[in-house]
């Protein structure tokens, strides 16, 4: 099935292929000649999952798919939350994100630094629109380990493996338990039932 997967991050479109497998055709806006930014402005990770399916289906009129995540810090109230993306700038710095992340932690030394990836995927097929969801529980690490992942993975420790960051376990485990791996497999399925 060919299917378009509203995101311009190379480490989520891997993920995305990986956790759907060969039944997938994915396509990007960028492949589809859409190579501005999709906006996303809305308070929730609902909100903006919405935001930028509607956004390609109203331009190309096709099939799509789109998944915010946002990154909950119980000691920070649960930020960055829906700013994830632009936490320490406006542009999407992974590096800069993370630094801010643990600037803020060292500021509170003695709370938990327990936290949540959550993703959700909004899903457009023949005009309808479908939802799904996925948790990945965990805490923050004292400092940036391992390089492979993206965004805030040198400092995610899932609570499935606890002696290292999700930057350190690879595609293959972090897909296994992750909170795209969950929202997507349930997308997969809901596809293979209903298409
Ligand atoms: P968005 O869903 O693309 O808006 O992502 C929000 C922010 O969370 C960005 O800074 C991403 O790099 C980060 N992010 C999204 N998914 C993951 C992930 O699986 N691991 C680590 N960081 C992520």
């Amino acid at each position: 099935m060919k299917i378009v997967f509203a995101t311009g991050n190379r480490g989520k479109l891997r993920e995305a292929a990986e956790i759907l497998g060969e039944g997938f055709e994915l396509v990007t806006p960028a492949d589809m000649g859409i190579t501005e930014e999709i906006p996303e402005t809305g308070d929730t990770l609902k909100e903006n999952s919405i935001q930028k399916a509607q956004y390609l289906y109203e331009r190309m009129g096709c099939n799509c798919f789109a998944d915010d995540t946002g990154l909950e810090v119980d000691a920070l109230g649960g930020a960055p939350g829906v700013h994830s993306a632009r936490y320490a700038t406006d542009g999407h710095d992974f590096d800069a994100n993370i630094v801010k992340l643990l600037a803020e932690l060292a500021k509170v030394p003695d709370q938990p630094r327990t936290a949540r990836f959550k993703s959700v995927v909004t899903l457009i097929i023949d005009g309808e629109m479908h939802f799904f969801e996925g948790t990945l529980e965990g805490k923050i690490a004292q400092e940036r380990v391992g390089t492979q992942g993206f965004g805030y993975d040198p400092v995610f420790i899932a609570d499935e493996a606890p002696g290292h960051t999700v930057a350190e376990l690879g595609d293959e485990f972090k897909n296994r338990i992750s909170h795209r791996g969950k929202a997507l497999r349930a997308m997969a399925a809901w596809l293979r039932e209903n298409s």
